[in-house]
């Protein structure tokens, strides 16, 4: 199932705008976009409620964060969010497909996706049209969270987080909304990406796939 539902996006949106582990996860995810553009165009796909993009217009004065989804229900939640923050003016949130990106080519300095990518239907064509979109030596970073964390990442979330939140995560969160070693090789292997590098970085119980255009 690409798209989440209504109520689904409610419950979600709910869920990860109180959890502690999604903060800190959001927080290092705007501390690297910020760390990397000084200014330009970023777009976020399968933005949810739009908490990272929201978090980027705040932080970096000078991005333009635009961020598209296949849920209705989480762009208009999404959309709530800016216009409660303030930040409609610098953060758009649009109904659109990762299959269809609805934007022209070169457009953008970054693309992120954060726990989106193991819902998308047909990867390799998405990253085509990713591709598309983003400006010469622009990067998608994909961020998921590892389907395989090693015992050492298992230990540092259950003392950073508790033995509640860790069993939640380890047992239901990563068996449904992961990605696998496997499938990042799948996806190194792909014939024609649109990317010229892919490389992976280890962020503990998550893994960024890094692709440069
Ligand atoms: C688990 S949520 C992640 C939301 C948010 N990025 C976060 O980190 O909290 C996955 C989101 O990806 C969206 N999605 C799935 N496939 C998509 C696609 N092909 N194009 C755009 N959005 C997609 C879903 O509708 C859902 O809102």
């Amino acid at each position: 199932m690409e798209s989440i539902p209504g109520p689904g996006a409610w419950l979600y949106s709910t869920i990860i705008a109180r959890s502690p582990w999604m903060k800190d996860f959001y927080r290092a995810v705007v501390d690297e976009v910020c760390a990397r553009l000084s200014s330009g165009r970023i777009l976020d796909i399968g933005t949810g409620p739009g908490l990272v993009p929201l978090e980027i217009t705040r932080n970096c004065s000078s991005i333009e964060a635009y961020a598209i989804d296949i849920s209705h229900a989480m762009v208009e939640i999404a959309n709530r969010n800016a216009r409660q923050a303030g930040l409609s003016d610098r953060a758009h949130f649009r109904y659109g497909s990762a299959e269809k990106i609805p934007f022209e080519n070169d457009y953008f300095d970054l693309v992120i996706t954060t726990l989106s990518f193991h819902h998308w239907a047909r990867p390799e064509d998405y990253l085509k049209e990713v591709s598309r979109v983003l400006k010469k030596d622009g990067e998608l970073w994909i961020y998921e969270i590892k389907h395989e964390p090693t015992g050492e990442n298992k230990k540092d979330f259950k003392r950073k987080y508790g033995p509640f939140l860790s069993f939640v995560v380890l047992n239901f969160v990563r068996a449904h909304s992961s990605i696998s070693f496997g499938k990042i090789h799948e996806v190194q292997s792909y014939k024609n990406p649109g990317f010229t590098e892919i490389g992976t970085e280890d962020k503990g119980m998550f893994v960024k796939l890094r692709l440069k255009k």
